[in-house]
């Protein structure tokens, strides 16, 4: 099979002067699309979606729209343009040239790295592929699907990486990325959130938000890298991952607004009431809100980290907008942390700062998700009702660190686990909670209609009316 690789594979990576990765790609490719046929968005193949495709990293270039099938999407190759003044921006060897070939020491640790983010990539693809069913109208439906083919071209970007600078181990592992699948119980995808199933649109919102934005850390961590190709792939991952932050962030937005809708119209704020009339309750959504960002904080990895620690010190994989720090170098500076103390309190530790890493990154994260929280707090205030939505405590129903198997409150208070199961459902979606989800969600594939628990959005995609035909199935 020869493919035309401009075509094809839009790409800025000189594709076709490169016989042996072509080979490489040439032989993948086709399972690739095989992996998206079994695994990717069920029964909306051949519908015909209003996409952005890349087609170049500039401005211009970047987010081209138009009418596409999916397995036609162009799954293109784009790196951030090459800075040649770039240096080394932390770590023992800050200050010297960047790496475009891997250093042999690091090979086996920046192939892992590279694996560990691209599983991530089709993973989220194989939750989401039955949520077209029930998608709240054709605008959501065209979001879900935008999302899934930037993923499906994020884990392009991975394989990339690995056919071009990792050889036949590279090759190997690009194969077992189409081979371990979400939730799969001889084969599952590295990462546990990544194993959770996502059944309905509120933990697709959630998602979105919460555990994409994880996404964006990571990227942000990688975009630092020594090995400047890996940097200058994920810079441009970049931008479309604020795509995905804000389908959710929006999408939260308007549940909560739609609920409000109805607790105005109906005088209550009784959650059975609100239900009834067919939204959904804000206890609900903040009861998905803490499953969510709980999972997706346990994926930053433990507070202290010696993995962490050389990583930073190698200079593989840095802070998140490391250039916001004084010292690069982080070699003479300590992190304090607040540990369980084994008999129900906590105790304050020293640790040095480079071991911290993975929690100096959570933090920042845990304070960009926030501000949607601000946002849709503000929503639930001008509508005149007391109840707020919060960020659970980072100590709260970890599965990974310190505080795992910790039991506490939301607030991080540590509790006996006989309080914390009586308290469970409070705080998180019972059954019951999840079947009344599951039972508002009904396909709306109607131009122009919106589902009964969500309100409408503010504006369409590409300056196109709301009730524009996102998706034309046949
Ligand atoms: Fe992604
Ligand atoms: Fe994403």
């Amino acid at each position: 099979m020869s493919i035309n690789y401009q075509d094809r594979i839009p790409n800025n990576v000189d594709l076709g002067s490169n016989r042996t990765l072509q080979r490489a790609l040439e032989h993948w490719q086709p399972e690739f699309l095989k992996w998206w046929e079994d695994l990717g968005p069920k029964d909306f193949q051949v519908a015909d979606v209003y996409l952005r495709t890349a087609t170049s990293v500039d401005a211009k270039g970047w987010a081209t729209y138009g009418y596409v099938r999916m397995p036609e999407y162009r799954w293109g190759i784009f790196l951030n343009e090459r800075d040649p003044n770039r240096r080394i921006g932390f770590g023992d060897n800050y200050g010297q040239e960047v790496w475009q070939q891997i250093p042999g020491e690091y090979r086996a640790t920046l192939r892992r790295l590279i694996v560990t983010q691209g599983d991530t990539e089709p993973a989220s693809v194989e939750q989401q592929r039955m949520l077209g069913h029930t998608a709240p109208s054709l605008y959501d439906l065209r979001n879900l699907f935008q999302v899934n083919v930037e993923e499906g071209r994020h884990l392009w970007a991975m394989v990339y990486l690995l056919h071009a600078y990792f050889g036949r181990d590279g090759r190997e592992e690009a194969e077992e990325l189409l081979e371990r699948h979400s939730g799969d119980a001889d084969k599952p995808r590295i990462l546990g959130t990544f194993n959770e199933p996502i059944r309905d649109w509120l933990s697709f919102f959630m998602f979105t938000y919460f555990t994409d934005r994880d996404g964006k850390f990571q990227l942000k961590s990688l975009a630092e890298s020594s090995f400047d190709p890996l940097a200058r792939t994920c810079q441009f991952m970049l931008t479309e991952e604020a795509h995905h932050m804000f389908v959710g962030d929006t999408g939260i937005n308007r549940v909560v607004k739609r609920s409000l809708e109805v607790m105005k119209e109906l005088s209550s704020d009784d959650p059975q009431t609100i239900r009834n009339a067919g939204a959904i309750d804000l206890p609900t959504v903040q009861k998905y809100l803490n499953f969510w960002f709980t999972s997706s904080l346990d994926l930053f990895g433990s507070e202290t980290s010696s993995n962490a620690a050389s990583y930073f010190a190698n200079g593989l994989k840095g802070r998140p907008d490391e250039a916001q720090y004084e010292d690069h170098v982080a070699l003479d500076q300590t992190y304090s942390l607040e540990l369980p103390d084994g008999s129900g309190g906590t105790k304050s530790e020293q640790i040095p700062m480079r071991n911290a890493m993975n929690e100096v990154t959570r933090n920042s994260y845990v304070r960009d998700c926030e501000m949607g929280v601000k946002r849709w707090n503000r929503l639930i205030e001008k509508a005149g009702y007391p109840f707020r939505l919060t960020l659970p405590s980072t100590r709260f129903r970890r599965n990974i660190g310190n505080w795992a198997s910790v039991p506490t409150t939301p607030e991080g208070t540590p509790i006996s686990t006989e309080q914390f199961n009586v308290h469970l459902h409070d705080w998180l979606p019972s059954e019951g909670d999840q079947a009344f989800i599951l039972s508002v969600m009904h396909g709306v594939h109607e131009q122009g209609k919106m589902a009964a628990w969500i309100a409408p959005p503010d504006r369409g995609i590409n300056n196109n009316p709301v009730d524009y035909e996102y998706v034309k199935s046949h």
